[in-house]
């Protein structure tokens, strides 16, 4: 059996390596707390999937489903969240041959980096995470594992020496709190164990209405799954909140929630047609619910089938991500066998 260390060459014997220009290395987490929606896949999946096709970039994708921990509890519910983000990653068309895409909890290097992270982070830097302030008016409901998070979501950014972490703005303070850990290790030990990641928010993040006109979230009930069938999906369209102004009258689009989804997935003329519609009166917002669901359903048509079939396939599922969390324990495993030799634990 190869070793660890002999892995992680040969595993990228055709991108790393002194004779090649350096690649931009690239992670994001995705928390596994429910099923994907049209909010996450537009604003997220979407996006982190045309990135990691660029040139000189190899990313780092995968589904935190230890953190979901923190919050979820129920074995089946982890599985079956792990499976559909997976599936959903997969359907709209990451290539695993191209970025590592894994399952947190299948590298297990990361928990034992993180408990030597853990034992760096000061108390009060903790307790000011806003992750753990949010919750800490009740806390006999707070959990260590909800304490330490961000020293997890520092492991899991560190093991991989990330150059960038593209992440939401309220992912800002954890990342800032993975420097300071980076750093403070990296002086304990007087050499660069670890890459100093830098942050990167993205300032033209598009946000997804929901049915009731809030940001789409799974925590606002307001989302829409694309992944429905077809009775299910038509049926959650026609919930979307409007007005009630007459069919009659002419509308505002802009001021319309039907109408903003609309333009998220529609072609540009297909839009600008259903506003003409609006303004010119004569166009309810049972049509442009009916046009919604059209076109929700005809686009998504391949990711739904593929979807599904990863869904019904999950060995198949399990295989694809295997793939990446071999190359990705390589790695790890390189990182991890460092950092122990630094602290005085000597290697594996
Ligand atoms: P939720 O709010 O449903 O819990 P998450 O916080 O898990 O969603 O978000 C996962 C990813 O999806 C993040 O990168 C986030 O920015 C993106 N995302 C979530 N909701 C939306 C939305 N309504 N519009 C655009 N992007 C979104
Ligand atoms: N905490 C992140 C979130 O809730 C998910 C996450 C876990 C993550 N580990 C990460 C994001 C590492 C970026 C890098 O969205």
């Amino acid at each position: 059996m190869k070793m660890p260390e002999e892995r992680a060459r040969t595993a990228y014997s055709s991108n790393f390596g002194t004779e090649h220009k350096p690649m931009k290395r690239i992670l994001t987490g995705i928390q596994s707390n429910g099923n994907p929606h049209l909010g996450n896949i537009l604003g997220a999946i979407m996006p982190a999937i045309q990135m990691s096709n660029a040139p000189n970039v190899e990313s780092f994708l995968f589904i935190a489903d230890l953190h979901a921990l923190t919050s979820l509890k129920n074995k089946n519910v982890i599985e079956e969240n792990t499976n559909s983000v997976a599936a959903a990653w997969l359907a709209f068309g990451l290539d695993v041959k191209r970025s590592v895409f894994y399952r947190q909890s299948r590298v297990p290097m990361v928990t034992e980096l993180a408990w030597f992270l853990n034992c760096f982070a000061p108390f009060p830097m903790l307790a000011n995470a806003h992750s753990f302030k949010d919750k800490s008016e009740r806390l006999a409901d707070v959990n260590a594992g909800l304490f330490t998070y961000p020293m997890l979501m520092a492991a899991d950014i560190l093991l991989y020496q990330a150059n960038e972490v593209p992440v939401g703005k309220d992912q800002v303070q954890h990342l800032e709190m993975t420097r300071d850990v980076a750093g403070a290790l990296n002086r304990y030990a007087e050499t660069e164990l670890f890459v100093l990641p830098q942050t990167k928010v993205s300032e033209e993040v598009m946000i997804v209405p929901g049915t009731d006109g809030q940001k789409m979230s799974k925590s606002y009930g307001n989302i829409i799954n694309i992944f429905l069938s077809e009775k299910e999906l038509d049926k959650v369209v026609k919930t979307i909140v409007t007005d009630s102004t007459p069919i009659e009258e002419p509308k505002d689009p802009d001021r319309c929630n039907v109408y903003a989804l609309y333009k998220l997935v529609a072609s540009p003329e297909q839009a600008s047609e259903m506003a003409a519609q609006y303004r010119a009166g004569g166009y309810g917002y049972g049509h442009a619910k009916r046009a919604l669901f059209e076109v929700l359903w005809q686009r998504f048509d391949e990711p739904r089938k593929a979807y599904r079939y990863w869904m019904e396939n999950p060995a198949e599922l399990n295989r694809a991500l295997e793939m990446g969390e071999e190359k990705a324990a390589a790695v790890a495993s390189e990182t991890l066998n460092r950092v122990r030799q630094h602290l005085g634990y000597g290697r594996r």
